[in-house]
């Protein structure tokens, strides 16, 4: 269980691959942009806020720091080791097959869940338009999971159905589609800012933080999700012109920009209506997505907008622009798909590359006759997101999928000094700067930002990787490639004309590469 499949072998096929170089550092930080933007800000800004009060600028800064420290760690993986499967593939070079396996089957929390949180937050922002725009009343029981005041999410399974159907038939973002709803994203942002901000008061910072250090901590850990995306980049990196400058600049850009933007809107929203937390009878913060938070907003007419589901929309309309709230739920609903089929994208690549090594199933990555999709990976993943998204409320599978991508990052930091230590002499496009201060400092981080989510989200994390270890034990232990001593083949076959799976969304196909550049 501690094989490792070699790093030439896994090279070999970036080999074959060999993308044509095109990328530079705008487009990657447009990409990074792309798949960044999405639920965490339009809608975690609510839990956040119910979490830490004011304080939750600081959350901001907190887990902007630790991706950003994660993202250099994950910059040096991605250029030398330039091939699918991310942290998966990392970690199966360098710490065996066994953590390998437990940080794919920490991806499927990462990228399945993270897709039904945005489904939960593109169904929040379109509900709203709908009642706010054609004042048509829809009862909560059809647009809200059963621990948030209602019964099943349809439009939030909708969205994931639809979507998935996208995935079957072979659907990718053109980097065209991703510049678009880029400007869409970052105009709705700007406008949310330039209105906000210039009603605001100074006293609705104080107290800044009601729920103390503690509550900063918990809203830094559900917010890390606001920044989860940036690893979209790190799979460009054999696309990259001058790796070793552009790489960091996407990675890091994109992190800076998103991370001004959310203090900006933070700023905006705690000025302008301010972000007191609803307290429990026990002069606790009520654990947002629960029922009683449910019930306390109601009771209060959702008068909080830690009790909305469409924060910066019920912002504007509460500061008197309801027809830009509106736009802002247009926005919402136009760009949240695309970073829905983003994670969806990267589930089913992981599961396909995972199978492809032998961990699981093959029949998994089966590909369709007619549409080269790995349509099998793709239904059964669509089905089970519909299932969370609906019924389970998007703070919850945020924090899930926090726990995943937190342990993967943890993984890749500790990946990137093992290497250093193991093979110091193979080619690194880029470095990690001051390597020995940098990924220690990441993997604590995530170390500090797991611990600070709720219990029950670390209960589940755990019992998640039992049923993983359980699972390669019965299963992946016997019929890993790496383990029958097939190493090479199958991870062409991926590459191979008959397979085909297109590259992640937002990123350039291999032809459109040379139009980009
Ligand atoms: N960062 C992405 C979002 O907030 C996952 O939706």
């Amino acid at each position: 269980m501690w094989r490792v499949k070699p790093l030439d072998a896994i090279l070999a096929t970036a080999e074959k691959k060999s993308l044509h170089r095109s990328l530079g550092p705008f487009q990657l930080t447009m990409l990074g942009i792309g798949a960044i933007i999405g639920t965490g800000i339009f809608v975690l800004t609510a839990e956040a806020a119910q979490k830490a009060g004011p304080g939750m600028m600081a959350a901001f800064v907190i887990a902007g720091f630790v991706c950003a420290v994660a993202a250099l760690c994950y910059a040096e993986m991605a250029a030398m080791v330039p091939v699918s499967g991310s942290a998966y593939t990392y970690s199966y070079a360098v710490m065996g097959e066994l953590l390998a396996w437990m940080v794919g089957w920490a991806l499927i929390l990462e990228y399945a869940i993270a897709a039904g949180a945005v489904s939960v937050g593109w169904s929040g922002y379109v509900v709203g338009l709908i009642q706010n725009a054609f004042h048509v009343h829809i009862p909560l029981t059809l647009v809200r999971g059963p621990l948030d005041g209602g019964l099943v999410n349809l439009p939030a399974a909708f969205i994931a159905l639809v979507v998935t159907a996208l995935l079957v038939i072979g659907t990718k973002e053109s980097a065209t589609v991703n510049a678009v709803l880029v400007a869409v994203k970052v105009t709705a942002l700007t406008l949310f800012i330039v209105l906000a901000l210039p009603v605001m008061h100074m006293e609705q910072f104080t107290p800044f933080a009601p729920l103390g250090f503690k509550g900063i901590s918990a809203a830094a850990a559900s917010i890390f999700f606001a920044y989860v995306g940036f690893d979209a980049v790190s799979t460009a990196a054999e696309e990259t012109k001058n790796p070793q400058r552009n790489m960091p600049i996407g990675l890091i850009g994109s992190l800076a920009i998103c991370t001004i933007f959310y203090l900006l809107v933070a700023a905006g929203v705690i000025g302008s209506v301010g972000a007191q937390p609803v307290m429990g009878a026990d002069g606790q913060g009520m654990r947002p997505g629960s029922p009683e938070l449910s019930a306390a907003c109601q009771a209060i007419g959702d008068a909080k907008v830690v009790c909305s589901k469409e924060a910066l929309a019920w912002t504007l309309r509460t500061i008197g622009f309801a027809k830009i709230g509106n736009l802002i739920g247009l926005a919402a609903g136009l760009a949240l798909p695309s970073v829905v089929l983003m994670m969806m994208y990267g589930q089913t690549r992981i599961f396909f590359v995972m199978s492809r090594d032998g961990l699981l199933p093959e029949g998994l990555s089966k590909v369709h006759p007619k549409f080269h999709t790995p349509h099998v990976i793709t239904m059964i993943t669509g089905v089970f997101v519909a299932l969370f998204s609906a019924f389970f409320p998007v703070g919850v599978l945020a924090d899930v999928s926090n726990s995943g991508t937190l342990f993967a990052f943890a993984m890749v930091a500790i990946a990137v000094m093992v290497l250093r230590r193991t093979d110091p002499g193979r080619a690194r496009p880029f470095r990690t700067p001051a390597v020995m201060v940098v990924a220690p400092l990441a993997a604590a981080g995530c170390v500090y930002l797991f611990f600070s989510l709720s219990k029950e989200t670390q209960i589940l994390f755990f019992g998640w990787a039992a049923v993983g270890l359980l699972v390669y034990f019965l299963y992946g232990y016997r019929k890993s490639n790496v383990a029958r001593g097939v190493v090479e083949t199958p991870e062409l076959s991926a590459d191979a004309p008959h397979i085909h799976i297109p590259p992640m969304p937002g990123a350039p196909a291999p032809g459109e590469a040379a139009e980009r550049g």
